[in-house]
């Protein structure tokens, strides 16, 4: 079966059991062409809190599929390669987290969506790279924060916010592997060219940038943008819907050390999900995203409070 004949079937599928398919923009181009919808972690648990579908099927990383199914619990969600996992994710396990949240009582925690369902039932507030920014700026001035799992989006939004918040260590692979001599010197070639890097990135990577926001506010950034080429420091992904949001802009992917896993800006987790388990998965309802009721009530709590501060 060509690739073609493939995402036939695919679409006559969802046809057929009532399901639907949320991308995110990191996703094989292929991926994103069978998808009703293609957004940021933001606008996915929106669409996913909002459908009336039977199935989900969440092409994109673990803690998004469980988001889903927090939000929307009489769905089936299934996602197709049940090992996408994320390591910034996993930089968080729940038991530390929780012994970590003890030992600061008096913290309000708010914690990054890119976390387990166990994580988010242990915070407060969820926050995506969408709307950091306004919900540390909600937390009264005096009450002291707690900001998991992602060092790098917590220091950028204490330089943003004056904040003194008490950071998690943890980072992903992906938005820390950009080589800031090699981006420098892209920089020198391309000088017309403005930069764009997601909040993951490092400080150094950060500084360096014209516009600093999540995958959806770039695309949105580009598109509106008088200049013509663009340095785009996230996951290569996001490139498709960029070029189709901007056709006839410039668009450059910013580079990665040698030293990862393939001296690209790839995510090895996203990359996970290919067509075909896509298929097999829409095909056997299976792997499906299973949370237990106790800790899906209490991860919700929070969803619901960005949610409600997202509007
Ligand atoms: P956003 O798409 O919400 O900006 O998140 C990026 C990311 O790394 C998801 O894992
Ligand atoms: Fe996780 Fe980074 Fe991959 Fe996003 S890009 S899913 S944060 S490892």
């Amino acid at each position: 079966m060509n690739e073609e004949q493939l995402k036939e079937k695919i679409r006559l599928l969802k046809q057929q059991k009532h399901a639907i398919i949320l991308a995110h923009y990191y996703q094989d181009k292929a991926i994103q062409e069978v998808a009703d919808f293609v957004g940021d972690s933001l606008g996915l648990s929106q669409q996913a809190a909002r459908t009336d579908a039977a199935i989900i099927v969440f092409a994109g990383v673990h803690f998004m599929a469980e988001t889903a199914k927090i939000l929307n619990p009489a769905c089936k969600v299934l996602l197709p390669d049940l090992d996408a996992g994320c390591s910034l994710s996993d930089s968080c396990r729940a038991e530390d987290f929780r012994v970590f949240r003890e030992n600061h009582r008096d913290h309000i925690s708010i914690t990054y969506i890119n976390c387990s369902a166990e994580v988010k039932a242990h915070s407060d507030i969820i926050c995506t790279s969408s709307n950091a920014l306004k919900i540390v700026q909600s937390i009264p001035d005096g009450t002291p924060i707690l900001f998991a799992p992602d060092k790098n989006l917590g220091k950028y939004l204490v330089s943003k916010t004056g904040r003194d918040m008490l950071l998690w260590d943890g980072a992903c692979e992906v938005h820390t592997a950009f080589s800031y001599d090699k981006l420098t010197a892209l920089m020198k070639r391309f000088p017309e060219a403005r930069i764009l890097v997601h909040p993951e990135s490092e400080t150094q990577v950060l500084d360096l940038a014209d516009f600093i926001g999540s995958t959806a506010s770039m695309i949105d950034y580009v598109k509106r943008s008088n200049a013509s080429t663009f340095i785009i420091a996230t996951e290569a992904g996001i490139l498709h819907e960029m070029s189709k949001a901007a056709p006839g802009k410039t668009l450059i992917a910013a580079p990665a050390v040698e030293n990862n896993s393939c001296a690209c800006s790839e995510c090895r987790f996203m990359k996970m999900n290919t067509l075909e388990k896509l298929y097999a998965c829409l095909e056997n309802e299976t792997p499906e995203i299973d949370i237990p009721e106790e800790i899906r009530i209490k991860a919700l709590k929070p969803i619901e409070r960005m949610m409600e501060l997202s509007i």
